[in-house]
């Protein structure tokens, strides 16, 4: 099966992500974890969950090179699967965490989903867009929500892996985010809020598969 789901557990409780989790594992891509969780859990939330999904540490790095180099380095010995970084603080913060990191998955912010993304970032993609490739990114995070940036960016980098949030809880659909260029889908409440994660699931899994039925251009992969 071609999971193409990640999973954004924002909660507190470690108990409960590792129980949702294990209960997703052969449905999902990987999950995807910020703040809440390893404040609430502590940093071995990363290594725990790993031992049932890839795991996306969400920390939206923003700082110095120096820093940011610091923080992937402890995100790659808890051993995530990928990290994503801002790129706003220009390609050598982003190439710190590239060089830090190199076997994570790194994604660059390069547009945002909530309605403040449209009176900053979401203004400045194009060069975002160009300093998440110089500075040696995997993929980029672009909203499902906006289905008009969404196609741009697709648009603007062929071989590029994109990455949506903004599906349910902020309004997006799957199917429409995959047809105008995501191929990978970030869900968080409509998941973990459901009386029935597994179930949430499989209907997300079923809109993306339609999405991708329905896509003109190919879905791309991490190599
Ligand atoms: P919900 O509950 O809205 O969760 O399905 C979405 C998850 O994705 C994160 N998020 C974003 N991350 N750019 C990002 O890099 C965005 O535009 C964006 N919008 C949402 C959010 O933190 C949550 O984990």
């Amino acid at each position: 099966m071609d999971n193409r789901l990640i999973v954004a557990l924002d909660i507190f409780d470690g108990d409960r992500a590792i129980e949702i989790a294990s209960s997703l594992r052969e449905l999902i891509f990987a999950v995807k974890i910020n703040w809440p969780i390893i404040l609430g859990a502590g940093p071995d939330i990363v290594r725990e969950l790993s031992r049932h999904s890839r795991v996306i540490c969400d920390l939206k790095l923003a700082d110095i090179p120096n820093t940011n180099a610091l923080i992937t380095e402890k995100v790659a010995e808890l051993g995530a699967y990928g990290i994503i970084s801002h790129v706003f603080t220009g390609s050598d913060s982003l190439r710190a965490v590239r060089e830090s990191g190199r076997k994570l998955k790194l994604l660059a912010v390069v547009s945002m989903s909530h309605p403040g993304g449209s009176q900053f970032i979401n203004r400045i993609h194009e060069d975002l867009l160009a300093a998440a490739i110089s500075g040696g990114a995997d993929g980029v995070i672009a909203p499902g929500n906006n289905e008009s940036l969404l196609s741009e960016i697709r648009e603007m980098g062929r071989e590029l892996v994109i990455v949506s949030p903004g599906i349910g809880a902020q309004g997006g659909s799957a199917t429409k985010a995959v047809m105008a260029g995501s191929d990978y889908i970030i869900v968080g409440r409509s998941i973990y809020e459901s009386p029935d994660p597994v179930k949430a699931v499989e209907d997300l899994n079923r809109q993306i598969h339609e999405g991708m039925a329905a896509r003109s251009t190919r879905m791309n992969t991490f190599s």
